[in-house]
């Protein structure tokens, strides 16, 4: 077992052994953490058109969204761009340390002020299509032939880009989609959890690789995928389940969760001094982000994934960032960060497009057993916030 040397993604230290302690138990009684029986889901309601329309609205536009690592925006003059219910959005560090997040969308005309992630040169958004220019805070800072615009001047606040309600309590940008979403709901989204993530060292994020995926399977499907360990040996036979155990341990923090599982030779610890235990969680930790997010985190590397609603119950917006603690392991980490990514593009996305197909195909209903804690607790919080 490749054993974690330096922490850098480390919570604090007893809470990474009572982890340890409960995987262990796990591993060696053969058993995972269950609820107390199986769930039957209604599949007309998982795919009901009036339903997808409601997701859209509650769970998405009206409910704060994670988009990203704050460690990407950590400096000032640092930017990350992101996609969100397909709503281009840039967040900006200006020079006073401020966090601000804009609909990255021109005041002249919607062209991207931004693109990708990185460091302003000059400290400013620039359109690239006709030249015009940003403060990091959205205010219209200049733009070619200024006359031909006056008198609407700059101060006049509809050239302003679009400010967004945003947050990095937690170590994520979280942004509302909504500029009136109010900013303490942004700022309390993750607060049940928050204790567990600030520990992880998030802010510390470097990114690897992001992508974008449009998927013809519904948003929960997708979601569901990284909800349970359940399938690890049948469909990751050749890949995740090489590397892990499927024994894990589930816990609720208000409407989020988080699971965990260990790699594998992880048992040995049973018999070791606990004060030798390694310092990081040997394994991966899985954080429900409620809706559509997943953080997975391991000792040196951490994963989003956001599934998000498509235009109809059949399809599904994905983005995926895999970022990084240690520039000196950058290099060392990009196979295991592949094999992850292959993983998920030729197992679990087929997977999800499957089971779309099968339950469109008239199936009542669909199961998660007393094995798929999570699964069960995230159906319930869905069905919760979609009834409202
Ligand atoms: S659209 Fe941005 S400067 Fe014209
Ligand atoms: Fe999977």
């Amino acid at each position: 077992m490749a054993q974690p040397v330096s922490p850098p993604t480390d919570p604090t230290r007893e809470r990474t052994d009572a982890l340890i302690r409960r995987i262990v138990d796990r591993i060696a009684s053969g058993t995972t953490d269950e609820s107390l029986g199986p769930m039957v889901e209604s599949v007309a309601d998982f795919l009901s058109v009036e339903r997808h329309a409601k997701e859209r609205e509650r769970l998405f536009l009206d409910m704060p969204q994670v988009v990203g690592f704050a460690g990407e925006v950590a400096r000032p003059g640092q930017f990350i761009t992101a996609e969100a219910m397909g709503i281009p959005i840039v967040v900006t560090r200006a020079p006073d340390g401020r966090l601000h997040a804009l609909v990255n969308a021109c005041a002249h005309r919607g062209a991207r002020v931004a693109q990708g992630h990185g460091t302003l040169a000059g400290r400013r958004l620039r359109c690239g299509f006709h030249g015009w220019t940003f403060e990091l805070d959205g205010r219209l800072a200049s733009r070619p032939s200024d006359r031909c615009f006056e008198p609407i001047a700059a101060g006049d606040t509809r050239c302003d880009l679009t400010r967004l309600p945003v947050s990095d309590r937690s170590g994520l940008v979280v942004v509302g989609l909504r500029p009136e979403m109010p900013q303490a709901r942004v700022d309390g989204h993750l607060a049940e959890l928050e204790p567990e993530l600030t520990g992880l060292g998030l802010e510390q994020a470097k990114t690897l690789d992001v992508q974008r995926y449009e998927v013809a399977a519904n948003w929960k499907l997708v979601s569901m995928l990284s909800y349970e360990s359940y399938h690890f040996a049948a469909l990751h036979r050749e890949t995740v389940a090489t590397m892990f155990e499927s024994h894990a341990i589930a816990d609720a923090f208000g409407r989020h969760s988080r699971w965990a599982f260990a790699l594998k030779g992880t048992d040995a610890l049973a018999k070791a001094d606990p004060a030798s235990w390694p310092a990081s969680f040997p394994g991966a930790i899985s954080h429900q982000l409620f809706p559509g997010t997943v953080l997975i985190t391991t000792w040196e590397v951490a994963q989003l994934i956001r599934s998000e609603p498509g235009p109809t119950p059949g399809t599904s917006v994905v983005h995926t960032a895999n970022v990084y603690f240690d520039e000196a392991k950058r290099e060392a980490l990009i196979p295991n960060v592949a094999l992850g990514t292959r993983a998920f593009e030729e197992e679990d996305l087929p997977a999800a497009i499957q089971t779309q197909q099968g339950l469109a195909a008239g199936r009542k209903q669909l199961f998660a057993g007393a094995n798929e804690p999570i699964v069960q607790f995230w159906l319930r919080q869905w069905r919760e916030a979609v009834d409202g």
